[in-house]
């Protein structure tokens, strides 16, 4: 970090992360405990999300996992209040649970793109629905959501995904507009491929794997793909104070898969 002492960002922070177990929400976990914040790990149900919890606090994290179907308007509204049960607070929300499904417009099962929508629309949605009233009496807070570059550029089969992160953006510039007043800043963050999660179980099922490796590296102007600590970085920022006066915004973090369309 260039010899600065970045550390302590989120000192006095109690964050909700959603989809925590995952590859790059276990990541933010991990740096907002870095960082100073407690945290509460939302994800289903399962080992991955054990695990998380018992890792983390193995290294003295305030930790507390509430493990919960996000599609569940009842389990993310428990979820939401044995967290700031826990903690007292709640400070700030990160979106990051999501599902990939895939299908050209022809071929998609409807249940394939209603269960997208559910768990990548709807998901965010019940979280802030949950976590607002807590933000808000809290005196204001942050709300970060994970859409993707995938919110502005079609790719063969990935329509309904692709809808499904534009309605995330959409979604994070109207609840920015509704919380500003309640001092609560609310902004999206677009990954373009990162080395995790989703691009992991594309490769896993991809006919060439390394091909599809390659193309995932040469789709960004830097030429890799992003760590999720790249992206964890950013939801740092974003959720810091240093962003104090950022909200409603998509902020890319792609290594510029954008300028290359
Ligand atoms: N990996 C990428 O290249 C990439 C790029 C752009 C955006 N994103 C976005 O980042 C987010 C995280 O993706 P990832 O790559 O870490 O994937 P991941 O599969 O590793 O993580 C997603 C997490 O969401 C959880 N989840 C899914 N359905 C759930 C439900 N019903 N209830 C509770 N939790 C549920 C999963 O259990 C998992 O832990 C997603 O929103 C994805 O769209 C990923």
């Amino acid at each position: 970090m260039n010899g600065q002492n970045m550390s302590g960002q989120l000192e006095g922070q109690v964050a909700l992360i959603a989809g925590a177990a995952g590859g790059i929400g276990s990541s933010i976990a991990r740096a907002f405990v870095r960082e100073g914040a407690a945290v509460a790990l939302l994800d289903r149900p399962g080992d991955a999300l054990d695990a998380l919890e018992a890792e983390l606090a193995a290294a003295g994290a305030r930790v507390l996992a509430v493990a919960a179907d996000i599609t569940s308007a009842s389990e993310v509204s428990s979820a939401v209040t044995r967290a700031a049960t826990h903690f007292g607070r709640l400070t700030s929300l990160v979106n990051a649970a999501g599902i990939l499904r895939q299908g050209r417009v022809d071929a998609m099962l409807e249940r394939d793109w209603d269960d997208l929508m559910a768990v990548n629309v709807k998901g965010v949605f019940l979280a802030c629905k949950y976590a607002v009233p807590v933000l808000k009496a809290a005196g204001g807070g942050s709300i970060v959501n994970l859409s993707s570059v995938s919110a502005f550029v079609g790719s063969d089969g990935s329509f309904a995904y692709t809808a499904s992160k534009g309605a995330v953006l959409s979604l994070t510039y109207g609840i920015a507009q509704e919380l500003g007043p309640h001092g609560i800043r609310v902004n999206a963050i677009c990954p373009g491929w990162v080395d995790a999660g989703f691009t992991h179980q594309a490769m896993r099922s991809a006919a060439d794997p390394s091909l599809l490796e390659q193309q995932a590296r040469d789709a960004h102007v830097l030429g890799r793909m992003a760590a999720p600590s790249e992206i964890a970085d950013a939801a740092v920022f974003l959720t810091s104070s240093r962003a104090s006066f950022i909200t409603g915004t998509a902020l890319n973090v792609d290594g510029g898969f954008m300028i290359k369309r």
